[in-house]
């Protein structure tokens, strides 16, 4: 029992033992912390992840300005319940290019990690004006006056020059053609074939069902896109990642 006799010595003296556990405890620090300065990238990139249109993003920043994340989260955990309730767990990639993310610790409402694609514009457009004109125990609040509120391109190629400087792989003509992209997404008449190849998928017609461009048009842009980027048909998850 020798070496429960010097163990005692540890044990006896409270300095020792502060010096001893800071030790360990760095040691177990620096093992997790270090290679993470050498990887490249920790994110298992997955095809068809694309930054946002012009358009989406724009969506994107009236989903932060109104305070959607305070009731919707946008992660799907890899538990049974989750994934059957909404879809394939979230990878890493799918958040990738959100500046910030959109996690979400509360869920008053449903995830929307998956929400695109699951309603028709219609049925968004009905449910933001008036939640409880389609879900009558909602209490979603409502927001009809985003039907109202007309948006034009002034700022957007800042915007996603902003995103840009952060990390989102933007290039040249993108924010060359971010103000035309922003109208031809949900106007179609400017130059489509150049939106779709810029971002392929992109999602092209007229969301809120009105002729002017509004905010609307940008949030359902938006809703539409989350979680479709990926194709979970073909999708396979790599272990050694
Ligand atoms: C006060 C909490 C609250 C806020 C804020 C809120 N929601 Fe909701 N949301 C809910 C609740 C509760 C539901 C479930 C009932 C329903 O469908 O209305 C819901 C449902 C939804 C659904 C349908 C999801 C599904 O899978 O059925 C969408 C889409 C949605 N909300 C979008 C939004 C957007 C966009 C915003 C911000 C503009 C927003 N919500 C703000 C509470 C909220």
């Amino acid at each position: 029992m020798a070496i429960l006799d010097r163990h005692k010595i540890i044990e006896k003296n409270a300095t020792l033992l502060l010096v001893l556990s800071f030790l360990v405890v760095s040691i177990g620090g620096i093992v997790q912390i270090t290679p993470l300065f050498y990887l490249e990238n920790t994110i298992e990139e997955v095809e068809g992840v694309r930054p946002y249109t012009p358009l989406e993003l724009t969506g994107r920043d009236i989903y932060v300005r109104e305070g959607c994340y305070v009731c919707h989260s946008q992660m799907i955990r890899p538990m049974r319940d989750e994934v059957e309730r909404y879809g394939h767990y979230s990878l890493a990639a799918e958040s990738m290019y959100d500046h910030p993310f959109q996690w979400g610790s509360k869920r008053t409402g449903p995830d929307l990690a998956r929400v695109g694609g699951r309603y028709s514009d219609e049925w968004h457009i009905d449910h933001l004006r008036d939640p409880q004109s389609v879900v009558p125990e909602s209490i979603m609040p409502k927001y009809a006056f985003l039907l109202d509120r007309v948006i034009r391109p002034d700022h957007i190629a800042d915007r996603v020059r902003a995103d840009r400087m952060v990390g989102v792989p933007y290039d040249d003509a993108m924010v060359q053609n971010a103000a035309a992209d922003f109208r031809t997404q949900a106007d179609l008449f400017g130059d489509a074939a150049g939106l779709q190849e810029r971002y392929p998928g992109a999602q092209l017609r007229n969301f809120d069902r009105q002729p002017q461009l509004t905010e609307m048009d940008a949030l359902i842009a938006y809703l539409q896109v989350l979680g479709t980027m990926v194709d979970f048909s073909t999708f396979e998850p790599d272990p050694n990642r």
